[in-house]
Order: C-alpha cells, then sequence, then structure tokens
C-alpha cells in the first residue's frame, strides 16, 4: 500500500496524525484563550518538588511555614510551553529523539531579540542541566587538584560540585561597598599569577543580581586571556532582566572574549520548568574549545537531550516573550514590595534590589547575630525558609536570600512574619 493511502486510512478511522511539520507549528502571537493568574496560590505539596520537600520532611512543623529558598518560582509555565508539550505527548510517538535544527536555531534567535547578540548556529549545541554541563567542562579542561576561581558571594553549586569534581576552588570576593558590588582585578591577577586555568562567571551574579557592564566584562575577558585561563559564563537568569535593562553576554563583549568564553543558558528558570532536566545548551564560538566539550558530552552519551525538553526549549523561545514579560513585572512589584518595606521599617535589614530575577538578597549584618541564630529567627520564629548566605561563600556571612517568585499574598505574608519577628 501506498504511503498516502495507508495514512488516509487510518486519518478515516480516527487516528490523529501529527501535522507533518517536525514541530507542532507555533504562531508568534499569545493565542486566544491562553491566560495566567501569578496571584494563584498552587499547591505544591506532594508534587515531588525540592522547595516543598524540605517542608514535607518537617512533617506538621512545615506545614505553616513559607518556602521561599531554592530558585524556582511558584507559577505555572507559559501556557505555550504546557501547549506545545501536550501536542508533543499527544500526537507523536515519544521515541529516540535527535535534536533538531529547529532547537539550534530557537536558541540562536533567542539570543539575537533579547540580548542584542549574533550567535552562529554552530556555536551551539543542547547540553545536559547547566551544573551538568560546568561539570564535564572542569572534566574537559582541568585536572583533578586544579584550582577553579570563584567570585563570591556566588551561587553555591559552583563550589559545591567543583569539589565533587575533585577540583579546587578559589574565593576572590567581590567587592561590597554600600550594597554595590564590583569585581576585584587586583585579587584575580594575583591568583592568576598562581597558576588556574578556569574562571566561573556568574552574569547575572545570584544571590546578588548584578547584571555585569560591557567594562567589566571585557576587562575580566583581557586579563583571563593573558593569564590562559578560561570563563566559564552561567548565564541561566539572563532573560529575567528588570526595569527594560540590558543583559550582556560574556562572548559577545570582545574578541579575546570569544576566545576565552563558554556560555551555558537554559530557559529553565526564566519560563520556570526546572524540572524538565536537561534542558540547557551551550555557546562557545571558539572551534577548538567547541569540539573538545562536545566530545567529552559524546562519549558519557549526555548530548541527547530529551524530547520534553527540546519540545519546552523550541516553544519557549520561538515566541514573543508576552508571558516572560508579564512575569517579569509581576516579580518587579514583588521586588518593590520588599524594598520598600525593609527601607521604611527599621528594622536591622536592609534588602538589595537585583537589576534581574526574582531573588533578592537580604543585609541583615547589623542585627549583630550569628549566621546559625539568624538562620533559626527567619525559619523557627518567622516560618519562613530562606537560603542561608553564608552558603554562597566569603561576603555571604550576616546576609539571606530570598525567593519572590511567587503570589504577591505569599511575599506580604512573609513581610507580616518579619515584621513581629524582628520589630
Ligand atoms: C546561577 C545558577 N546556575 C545554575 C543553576 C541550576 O541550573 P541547572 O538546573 O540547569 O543545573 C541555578 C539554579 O538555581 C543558578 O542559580
Amino acid at each position: 500500500m501506498k504511503r498516502r493511502s495507508f495514512l488516509k486510512g487510518l486519518a478515516a478511522a480516527g487516528v490523529v496524525l501529527p501535522t507533518g511539520a517536525w514541530f507542532p507549528s507555533c504562531s508568534a502571537d499569545k493565542p486566544e484563550g491562553l491566560s495566567w493568574d501569578f496571584d494563584k496560590v498552587i499547591d505544591r505539596f506532594g508534587s515531588w518538588s525540592i522547595k516543598y520537600g524540605r517542608l514535607e520532611d518537617l512533617g506538621e512543623k512545615g506545614s505553616t511555614k513559607l518556602s521561599m529558598w531554592i530558585a524556582d518560582m511558584d507559577f505555572m509555565t507559559d501556557p505555550l510551553v504546557s501547549k506545545a508539550l501536550r501536542d508533543r505527548v499527544d500526537n507523536y510517538v515519544l521515541g529516540y529523539t535527535r535534536t533538531p535544527v529547529e532547537f539550534l536555531d530557537s536558541v540562536v534567535s533567542w539570543e539575537k531579540r533579547m540580548h542584542g547578540y549574533d550567535v552562529a548556529r554552530e556555536w551551539v549545541a543542547p547540553c545536559p542541566g547547566v551544573i551538568a554541563s560546568l561539570n564535564q567542562a572542569y572534566l574537559t579542561f582541568t585536572e583533578p587538584g586544579d584550582t577553579i576561581v570563584l567570585q563570591t558571594p556566588v551561587y553555591d553549586h559552583f563550589r559545591i560540585y567543583i569539589e565533587k569534581m575533585g577540583r579546587i576552588p578559589v574565593e576572590n570576593p567581590l567587592i561590597e561597598e554600600n550594597g554595590h558590588y564590583r569585581m576585584d582585578f587586583d585579587g584575580l591577577e594575583r591568583i592568576f599569577e598562581e597558576g588556574s586555568k578556569v574562571l566561573v562567571l556568574c552574569n547575572p551574579q545570584n544571590p546578588v543580581g548584578i547584571l555585569w557592564d560591557k567594562e567589566t566584562l571585557s576587562t575580566l575577558a583581557g586579563i583571563c586571556e593573558r593569564h590562559g585561563v578560561m570563563v566559564f559564563s552561567d548565564e541561566i537568569h539572563s532573560d529575567l532582566t528588570l526595569r527594560g535593562r540590558k543583559h550582556i553576554p560574556f562572548c559577545s563583549v570582545s574578541e579575546a572574549a570569544a576566545r576565552v568564553g563558554l556560555i551555558f543558558g537554559s530557559p529553565t528558570k526564566s519560563f520556570n520548568f526546572a524540572g524538565l532536566s536537561g534542558t540547557a545548551w551551550c555557546i562557545i564560538p571558539d572551534r577548538e574549545k567547541r569540539e573538545k566539550l562536545l566530545g567529552t558530552l559524546e562519549k558519557s552519551k549526555l548530548d541527547e537531550p530529551s524530547i520534553m525538553s527540546l519540545t519546552a526549549t523550541i516553544a519557549a523561545y520561538s515566541h514573543e516573550p508576552v508571558w516572560l514579560d508579564a512575569v517579569k513585572e509581576y516579580i518587579q512589584g514583588n521586588l518593590d514590595l520588599v524594598y520598600d518595606f525593609f527601607k521604611d521599617n527599621d528594622l536591622g535589614i536592609k534588602a538589595v534590589m537585583p537589576e534581574a530575577s526574582f531573588l533578592i538578597w537580604l543585609d541583615c549584618r547589623s542585627l549583630g547575630l550569628s549566621q546559625a541564630e539568624l538562620m533559626s529567627r527567619f525559619s523557627d520564629d518567622a516560618g519562613i525558609i530562606l537560603n542561608d548566605g553564608i552558603s554562597y561563600g566569603t561576603g555571604g556571612e550576616g546576609f539571606v536570600r530570598m525567593n519572590v517568585g511567587c503570589p504577591r499574598s505569599v511575599v506580604e505574608e512573609a513581610l507580616s512574619r518579619i515584621r513581629k519577628t524582628f520589630g
């Protein structure tokens, strides 16, 4: 039987067939009927969430606490992403899957539209999660016992996994002045003279919320190149820029940056689907470095993302960022509430307003508490689970990180509890 009449027969029998396009087609506009409600409190207990699992483990004691720590949001994902996932499950065979060119093109087009960065398709590759990919990059470009430089306070999983990979994290703390942070270039020069091969850059910086400017990034690239140091730039928070600010991709700032830099990114933070692991990508302009890392991924069979992560990424990146703009505006409202609350209430706590993302860094140093006391006041007295500043390395003592990617009513409740506890 000819293929066409075979397919016709199936259709006549009521069998649903794919559209024929490799990926279900998506329009650039928000389809009618799709909506979101960021105010809605969604019960995540019992949903396998890590954020709420910590409360579940506390049993009765955890049930009234607010979970404002690990960096995912309490919102449903962009309805266009869930629609694409549903279409895929309903209409396609979930067999072994190769990465389609649409995935690479969606990253290229997204970087151009969002960040004005011209990326060649061959620079892009799918990656397992950002941390898993950084780990593979440590294995590829460094030896056991080598040092890797971090500018603290910075995302704690960098240090944790550098150590698990048998490498040694070395801190070059950021310089803080009145809530403003900058890189310590003299410190870097000193450390590099002792022979590090890699610096991990957090761009934008979590937990401090900084969008690094072009001058800082070009200076960093120049110093690194002079010392033969590669820069692994984690840009996972880059789409969550606030108040119309611009993110600058590290490799875009200069030829030196393109030579020394590897960018790792992912839509999982911005579109809130971190549970779809294996959803990340890298941009590596330098051919030799790219081929080396991709060789490592291929050898470990880490070069085949799941059909769901491919579908979600393409869906997220193939539309105008209507949902993303809306969620950012909502996040900004939450951040303003927290910032103004601490400005207007003299509780001994100051908020550092982030330039990107839904995490706010709270400076509690003037309370004069030990870190253990501070965490206990938030967790046991106020009933709010936050991230401990000290986990982010030197410069984190006396701080906590609060996640406001949640309904406004939760933020209001947290602030009311904080007033009672610290007032
Ligand atoms: C800066 C940064 N990088 C990476 C991650 C985790 O990325 P992945 O889940 O892709 O490993 C996080 C999560 O909080 C993060 O804040």
